[in-house]
């Protein structure tokens, strides 16, 4: 497969402004297909589902096609696909609805490495049902979180283990699939944050053994979604708050109230965008037939694309003698977080801004993190890649922050 980084980006309006978007860990813009999905399925006209009318039946076939084309986009099965407004309300969600069954002295383990969206929720639930907070603990001068130490941490009263599948600032990628097996050999469910890493990687749950993996559709090219894929037999045996008459079926007894279905025609789009980004190259044999297929090649080819574009950053910034990058992880997403000697990060950001490069600062809610690292209050500057990401906008990125080593106390070393 190939990846043709002036076609992908020629299929985004937004990025005709001149920006350079390195927020995209922040959230995505959004392709023509997935604007035109939106807009049409309200052209087509849409009402709640279950009514007797055309329009009603189409919001149906809307649902029904965004978890299918979920399920394709994870390895997941579209029965245990659960819409919500956002993976932060998801997750609060599933940490009620699953602390229901934790007894005193039960166990959950989270991660300093995640962001506090995987914290949080957890903490909060067990505090109310008096279980035991159990923290996984970064490697501060790799970025790593050690596998090792989930050996000790897990036991037979753990009840979830909250990991993310990529940090949100780092980009570490930890070992998801050695940690979900030592949840499951202590009986115990993991839930895999996975908003950061979808973007990047080709997902398969059971590989990774997640339970549950949260994922956001803003954060690949789609409206602002929020999904929890899980095995439909773990659902059923997980019974949340909701209202006496709406369904009491999985999975929509997670869903509270109406689902956007305008938006979720945008996330069955943005789908088929992500399964189009690489293209079969002449050499090719066939193109793969199914979609799922065609997701796990063009997935393959973007973690490729973005892998180069990363390194051709990283190698950038390291260079500059005024420039601290934090974490080395080996196994990484393109995500960097770093500080301007002599410069508050917000400030960075904010010269950046003014050259028309959008980067983020502060601690992006890894706020467990960003305090283990000494980074807090200011945290750090976050410069995310994402597939329509391209050379130009690296090397405006290097070349602005090249400039700012003037107004650094430290200058510039050529490596
Ligand atoms: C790793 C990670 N997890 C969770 C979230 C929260 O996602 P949402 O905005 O859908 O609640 C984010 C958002 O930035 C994130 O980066």
């Amino acid at each position: 497969m190939i990846f043709d980084v002036g076609r992908v980006r020629a299929a985004y309006p937004a990025l005709r402004d001149g920006h350079a978007y390195l927020d995209g860990a922040a959230g995505t813009q959004v392709p023509d297909s997935v604007i035109e999905a939106i807009a049409g399925a309200y052209r087509a006209g849409i009402g709640n589902i279950g009514g007797t009318f055309a329009a009603s039946a189409r919001s149906a076939s809307l649902v029904a096609e965004a978890r299918r084309a979920v399920a394709d986009l994870l390895g997941a099965v579209p029965e245990g696909v659960v819409f919500g407004p956002s993976a932060t309300a998801l997750t609060y969600r599933f940490a009620g609805a699953l602390s229901r069954q934790w007894r005193q002295g039960d166990e959950v383990v989270v991660s300093r490495l995640d962001h506090d969206a995987n914290i949080r929720p957890w903490i909060q639930a067990a505090q109310r049902a008096g279980a035991t907070v159990r923290w996984a603990e970064v490697d501060v001068a790799t970025g790593e979180l050690p596998t090792a130490q989930y050996e000790s941490l897990i036991g037979e009263r753990t009840r979830v283990v909250a990991v993310t599948a990529a940090s949100n600032v780092l980009g570490t990628r930890p070992d998801v699939p050695a940690i979900s097996a030592l949840a499951h050999a202590a009986g115990a469910l993991c839930y895999v944050d996975g908003v950061h890493a979808t973007p990047h990687f080709a997902v398969d749950l059971a590989a990774l053994g997640a339970d549950f993996y949260a994922t956001s559709a803003y954060k690949w090219s789609g409206p602002h979604v929020g999904v929890v894929a899980a095995d439909p037999g773990v659902l059923e045996g997980v019974r949340p708050d909701k209202l006496a008459p709406s369904p009491d079926a999985v999975p929509e007894r997670f869903e509270l109230g109406t689902l956007p279905f305008a938006d979720l025609a945008g996330v069955t789009a943005a789908v088929n965008h992500l399964a189009g980004l690489g293209v079969p190259d002449n050499g090719y044999p066939a193109s793969p037939a199914s979609r799922r297929e065609r997701l796990l090649a063009s997935m393959a080819t973007v973690q490729r694309y973005e892998a180069e574009l990363f390194a051709h950053l990283l190698g950038g910034l390291t260079s500059m003698g005024h420039v601290t990058v934090y974490g080395k992880a080996a196994h990484r997403a393109p995500t960097v977080f770093f500080t301007v000697a002599g410069l508050a990060p917000r400030a960075v950001a904010e010269s950046l801004a003014q050259r028309g490069i959008n980067v983020w600062s502060g601690n992006n809610y890894a706020l467990e993190l960003c305090r283990a690292l000494g980074l807090e209050p200011a945290g750090a500057v976050r410069a995310g890649l994402v597939h329509y990401n391209d050379a130009a906008d690296v090397g405006r990125l290097l070349a602005t922050l090249g400039d700012l080593a003037e107004l650094s106390p430290v200058s510039l070393t050529v490596a």
